[in-house]
């Protein structure tokens, strides 16, 4: 805005300058106001323009105030002309600042404009970790059994991981050789990261009747180093039923349905012995070679063995039916434990655990 000062009038003060009569002013103000809106070029200038011709200290304001002194008999006619000279700048700024609006609005949509015939950008889908793929398989392999799936802390008391699964105190697996205990809470009550999901048992089973058909699935740790086949953090899902009459050929029945869904119709499985503190009798399954099925003693899968180990089992320790509130003489049930990494790299002949958390996605991207 270049235009000079010509008002005269800056300073304040309710006196007029002394050489002009408030209708000079008016006229003064109504032959300088045009020039100074059209020549404002943003709506910031105007703003100032308008300070300048109708504020307290414009010709204008100065004509207003000199209203109180003027002789009542004069104060219409400069009442008049005050009003008509005020309205004509009113009108001109107000038509000034719909064409800046106009404008700033041409040029924000111009900066704007987008090119839809433009092609787009492609983001690559994400997918689901095979870990999550081999948990969602197993777990809908139950879930179509009618198991519900339950959910529990990773960081739990030791009383669920082994009291109340009938683990001894002296129990090697309750050493810092093998579980992570947490410098958390009361030490009495010693506050670990569980080294199994089968706490998901004992707390499912205090907060529900029987009967229970449930899969838990989740992380598991244990003070393991990092090789080819460990990680301290590794994936459980576990399984448990408990009702009147369950029987040990529930548990076999129900093992051999879920190895023939999750690795072929031909899958054979069996049961060889084993312990847990929380099942009796306990066993082991394993399932016939899916890749060989015992015929091929070079097999990448099973080295020649014919059987690939999957998961502990058992019916559940009365004890451990008693820790959770069950009656022990009128229910029996079954449980198991599987690892979730195993049988993962297994179906998909993965020879190095490790590739699970490398985030390579050339790997991860072939699943
Ligand atoms: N909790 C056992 C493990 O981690 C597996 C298991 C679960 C065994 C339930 C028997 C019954 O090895």
């Amino acid at each position: 805005m270049q235009s000079p000062n010509t008002s005269g009038s800056h300073g304040g003060g309710a006196n007029l300058p002394l050489h002009m009569t408030p209708l000079e002013l008016l006229d003064r103000a109504l032959s300088e106001a045009p020039g100074l809106i059209s020549a404002a070029e943003s709506l910031s200038e105007l703003d100032a323009v308008e300070a300048r011709v109708l504020g307290p200290d414009s010709d204008t304001g100065q004509a207003r105030k000199a209203m109180r002194t003027t002789d009542p008999a004069d104060r219409p006619a400069l009442g008049a002309r005050l009003q008509e000279v005020t309205a004509v700048v009113t009108g001109l700024i107000t038509e000034k600042r719909r064409n800046l609006d106009l404008e700033a609005e041409k040029v924000k949509l111009a900066s704007e404009q987008i090119d839809v015939t433009l092609e787009s950008l492609t983001f690559p889908r994400g997918s689901l970790h095979l870990i999550q793929q081999t948990i969602d398989d197993i777990t809908d392999i139950f879930v179509g059994l009618g198991y519900q799936v339950a959910d529990g802390p990773e960081a739990d008391l030791a009383w669920f991981n082994f009291d109340a699964l009938n683990t001894p105190p002296t129990h090697p697996s309750r050493l810092e050789s093998d579980t992570m205990y947490l410098d958390f809470g009361d030490p009495a009550d010693e506050v670990l990261l569980r080294a199994h999901t089968s706490t998901v048992q004992i707390r499912w089973m205090l907060e529900h009747e029987p009967p229970v058909h449930i899969i838990a699935p989740g992380k598991a740790y244990r003070t393991d180093t990092i090789d080819a086949t460990h990680l301290p953090v590794f994936h459980q899902i576990e399984g448990l039923v408990v009702d009147e009459n369950i029987t040990f050929s529930d548990l076999k029945g129900t093992l051999a349905h879920f190895a023939r869904e999750f690795f072929g119709p031909q899958t054979e499985a069996r049961l060889r012995p084993h312990f847990f503190p929380f099942t009796e009798p306990s066993a082991e399954l394993d399932v016939s070679c899916f890749n060989c099925q015992g015929t091929d003693p070079s097999c990448r899968v099973c080295r020649g063995a014919g059987w690939l180990e999957m998961l502990g089992c058992g019916m559940v320790h009365p004890k451990v039916l008693e820790a959770a509130g069950y009656d022990s003489t009128k229910l029996s049930g079954f449980a198991f434990g599987m690892g979730v990494e195993r049988p993962a790299m297994v179906r998909h002949g993965i020879n190095d655990i490790r590739m699970f958390i490398d985030n390579d996605v050339r790997f991860l991207r072939q699943f």
